[in-house]
């Protein structure tokens, strides 16, 4: 409640900002934890899931609705990958290159998707359909290589089922 009176006091809406169902969901959030800042994650990911990535309006009402600083939620944010703090293409490509993927060929995954793309890692294409990442363990390490597209997992990789996924997205 105060996030709200608070941000459309001081600044106009602006479509960076929450919607008034993600504020809700984000209050149910909260109620499910005896203090307020154990809810950062659900809410990042509310956040995340509105908007495709976290934008710095978001992130300040969500912390003031935590009664955390900014600073201090954009810590948790930047602690796991799994949060985008910058926009995202319509199919979000997250290599894992961990241990036991990077023992299996991750790295030559990343390279080969990135010449499949035409975008380095952390880019967009210019259609802004695909994004290339580089991420942490996604605790799928038995079927190394593997990479997360959005909220799927692909296993198992070669280039020639990358090349089937990636065929099956366009
Ligand atoms: S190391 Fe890649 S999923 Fe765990």
């Amino acid at each position: 409640m105060r996030a709200e009176a608070k941000a459309s006091c001081l600044k106009p809406l602006t479509s960076d900002m929450l919607s008034n169902k993600a504020i809700e969901d984000i209050k149910k959030a909260i109620a499910k934890y005896p203090k307020k800042r154990s809810a950062s994650m659900d809410a990042l990911r509310i956040a995340q899931e509105e908007s495709g990535y976290l934008t710095k309006e978001a992130l300040e009402q969500i912390a003031d609705m935590l009664d955390m600083t900014p600073v201090q939620l954009n810590e948790v944010a930047a602690f796991y990958t799994m949060y985008n703090k910058k926009p995202v293409g319509k199919h979000h490509v997250q290599v894992c290159t961990n241990v036991s993927c990077s023992l299996l060929g991750s790295e030559h995954i990343v390279e080969f998707l990135s010449k499949k793309l035409g975008v380095k890692k952390g880019e967009t294409t210019s259609d802004k359909k695909f994004t290339l990442s580089e991420v942490e363990c996604l605790g799928s390490c038995g079927t190394a290589p593997m990479m997360q597209i959005n909220d799927d997992y692909y296993e198992n990789l070669t280039e020639e089922t990358i090349e089937e996924i990636l065929k099956g997205l366009k």
